[in-house]
């Protein structure tokens, strides 16, 4: 494959110029006792190999829903879906599932985390999964926890961490396996700002080790870490647009550090 270099707002990004994700015209229809809920009307996408991609919209716009069915845990009422140019409809149950544990890495709001379970075992867990032996999942699981600075609390347990702490073990169990794309629905939901730029700071570092990154974000300052937004309304998607002036996370927590200073005096 052919790579090419993309200049994007300055920063560059290794995009291979095949889709890696492809949507075609996805609905999503839920029934809802006599009720037709249309969660997606009709959504085509294309994300390539190296994108950093921010999905917006409104609480109940499709996000979530279109998340789901990118990270093949539902499928389309309609539509056609295309990942690495292979139909997942056309897959098998196990071959879906294959994918979702060695392709996929999902990072949700909730965090998900084993809540009597350390963050190295937590973060083994996939990897478990996938049948490793235990000398290198616990490798992998450090490297893992390294990535997003967290080695020297392995044996932490989740309520012995805080919030962006457990993002941040929830994205290494997400790294565990070497994904090429990570699916984040919400994943600074819950966090205040400060916690919040940190997870947006790692999350640009993964995208700049060619990582795939597709999140879904509320927050119109959240998505300016990334490359690309599209934005949902009503089951569509309205608005598909590169960012202009990329966030960059050291200056904004300067300035965060700077406004708080500024609130306590
Ligand atoms: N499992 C479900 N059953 C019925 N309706 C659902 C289900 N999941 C989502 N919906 C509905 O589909 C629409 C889109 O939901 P969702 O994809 O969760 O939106 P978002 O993530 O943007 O808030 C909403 O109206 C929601 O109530
Ligand atoms: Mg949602």
């Amino acid at each position: 494959m052919s790579m090419q270099t993309e200049l994007h707002t300055g920063i560059e990004t290794r995009l291979d110029g095949s889709a890696l994700i492809s949507a075609k015209n996805l609905k999503k229809t839920y029934r809802m006792g006599d009720v037709d809920v249309h969660a997606l009307r009709g959504v085509s996408l294309d994300i390539r190999s190296g994108e950093f991609v921010a999905i917006m919209g409104a609480s109940g716009s499709g996000k979530s829903t279109f998340m789901n069915i990118l990270g093949c845990l539902d499928a389309p009422s309609s539509g056609e879906y295309f990942l690495d140019g292979i139909s997942v409809a056309h897959m098998t149950k196990k071959e879906q599932a294959r994918i979702r544990s060695r392709k996929i890495g999902f990072v949700f709001q909730g965090f998900n985390l084993l809540s009597r379970t350390s963050a190295l075992e937590n973060v083994e867990l996939p990897l478990l999964y996938q049948g490793l032996a235990s000398n290198r999942r616990r490798e992998l699981a450090l490297e893992a926890l390294h990535a997003v600075g967290l080695d020297k609390r392995f044996d932490h347990k989740p309520n012995e961490l805080s919030g962006g702490q457990q993002q941040r073990v929830a994205i290494a169990r997400a790294l565990a396996t070497h994904p090429s794309m990570i699916l984040a629905d919400e994943p600074t939901g819950n966090l205040d700002s400060k916690t919040s730029i940190e997870i947006m700071a790692i999350f640009q570092k993964l995208n700049s080790k060619g990582i795939t990154i597709i999140l879904v974000t509320h927050e119109n300052d959240i998505a300016q870490y990334g490359l690309r937004n599209v934005v949902f309304r009503d089951g569509r998607i309205i608005k598909d647009f590169m960012v202009e002036t990329r966030l960059n996370p050291e200056e904004e927590m300067k300035r965060v550090l700077a406004t708080s200073i500024v609130d306590n005096a």
